[in-house]
């Protein structure tokens, strides 16, 4: 579609566009006393004496800096001030949509565009399984145009994908996961770009949950091309690179129209004052420094160390994908080379019934026939799966 055709009316739902979004307390003043919000002004009754400022434990009681007792700030701006700093092709904080992890996103972006009962969004499977999941709860139809997945490539079926969105006027959200969970396979840009100017008129949501472990000669975040496609929105979390997974915060990047209508849509205070400040503290200079050192030594024992690995093993036939994740997608076969489902939920289940290590079973999802979802470990428990799996799979051979 010529970008400048993107009408953000005919995408949002009638109900929100006409919302009259819940005005809250701290929406009109932040500073002096504060009476306006019914909140405890004697404080809060648990303090703990643990801070984290600069990682150091202090004895600054957490409750008050936090002032918990006051509800947070609605609009997460310091953080998103750092997220730009993160992602500098982000032009600003209107352009940064904060929530309880992508997952709250992923519901919010169905909520704010499909009509219960009427209208769909289209996945790419295998994929995320929340997509669907989120589609069912909101009574919103599903449209599944599968990946190419021959030898493992696991990219876009373009035309497929352009022809079902087009010629279906229900789907109002494409779905695209990049790099794909469980494919761990970065998508290509050419043909990202190709459904973004295909003339489709809803939102193109690139799930971006692994992005930082990507390497740079394979790709980038797509986050770069929202300043070209008011239609595309872009997620990201706190839940992987930053091993943050606990806090739940999930990082949306999208044109301010989409961006403030998911504003509007959310509840105000969704993301705590406790998930803001270790958010704020994880994305300082240093925090963003440690995360990409801990993203080199994954890289670095995915690649040089549990791939080559567990190609060595009997019974693996394969490592799918473009290992663009923190995980591997490895295909377990039989003794004819055939991928083998039998084999693969055989080795899971013994691992975790009786070997004390628990990987996915992905065997079920499309193309995905023998596979199960190994994540990167430390170095030990990359030794302990290469270690449990030599085990397990020689006893699988007699
Ligand atoms: C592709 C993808 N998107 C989103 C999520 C969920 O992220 P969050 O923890 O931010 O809800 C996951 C979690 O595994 C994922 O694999």
């Amino acid at each position: 579609m010529p970008v400048s055709s993107f009408d953000i009316t005919r995408v949002i739902r009638p109900n929100i566009l006409r919302l009259e979004p819940y005005r809250c307390a701290r929406d009109d003043f932040s500073e002096g006393v504060l009476l306006d919000a019914n909140e405890n002004s004697y404080g809060a009754a648990y303090k703990s004496n643990i801070s984290c400022d600069n990682g150091q434990i202090c004895v600054e009681p957490q409750a008050d800096r936090l002032q918990l007792h006051r509800y947070p700030d609605p609009k997460g701006y310091e953080v998103k001030q750092r997220i730009l700093k993160l992602r500098p092709s982000v032009a600003g904080v209107d352009n940064v949509f904060l929530g309880v992890g992508s997952d709250e996103i992923i519901d919010l972006i169905v909520r704010i565009t499909c009509q219960p009962g009427r209208d769909s969004i289209l996945i790419t499977p295998p994929t995320y399984g929340m997509y669907k999941v989120v589609a069912s709860i909101n009574d919103v139809g599903i449209v599944k145009v599968p990946l190419v997945v021959e030898d493992g490539a696991f990219q876009l079926d373009v035309d497929a994908v352009i022809a079902a969105a087009t010629g279906d006027s229900s789907v109002k959200v494409i779905w695209l996961c990049s790099p794909g969970n469980p494919t761990g396979t970065i998508l290509r840009e050419a043909d990202v770009r190709q459904v973004l100017d295909s003339g489709f008129g809803g939102v193109v949501v690139v799930d971006e949950a692994y992005v930082d472990f990507v390497r740079p000669e394979r790709g980038e975040s797509y986050a770069r091309l929202v300043a070209e496609y008011p239609g595309l929105f872009v997620m990201q979390t706190m839940s992987k690179s930053f091993g943050l997974a606990g806090i739940r915060l999930g990082v949306g990047i999208g044109g301010r129209e989409i961006v403030s209508y998911l504003n509007r849509a959310k509840a105000p205070y969704s993301v705590s004052s406790l998930t803001l400040d270790v958010a704020k503290h994880a994305l300082s200079d240093e925090g963003i420094q440690k995360m990409r050192s801990v993203v080199n030594s994954l890289q670095a024992q995915r690649d040089e160390y549990l791939i080559p690995k567990l190609l060595q093993l009997p019974r693996v036939g394969a490592i799918l994908g473009g290992n663009d994740g923190n995980f591997v997608l490895c295909r377990f076969v039989d003794s004819n080379g055939n991928a083998s489902n039998e084999i693969a939920k055989r080795v899971y289940t013994e691992m975790a019934q009786n070997r004390g290590l628990v990987v996915r079973y992905r065997g079920s999802d499309y193309g995905c026939e023998g596979c199960l979802r190994i994540t990167v470990g430390t170095a030990d428990e990359n030794k302990m799966v290469i270690e449990t799996l030599r085990n397990v799979l020689s006893e699988e051979e007699d």
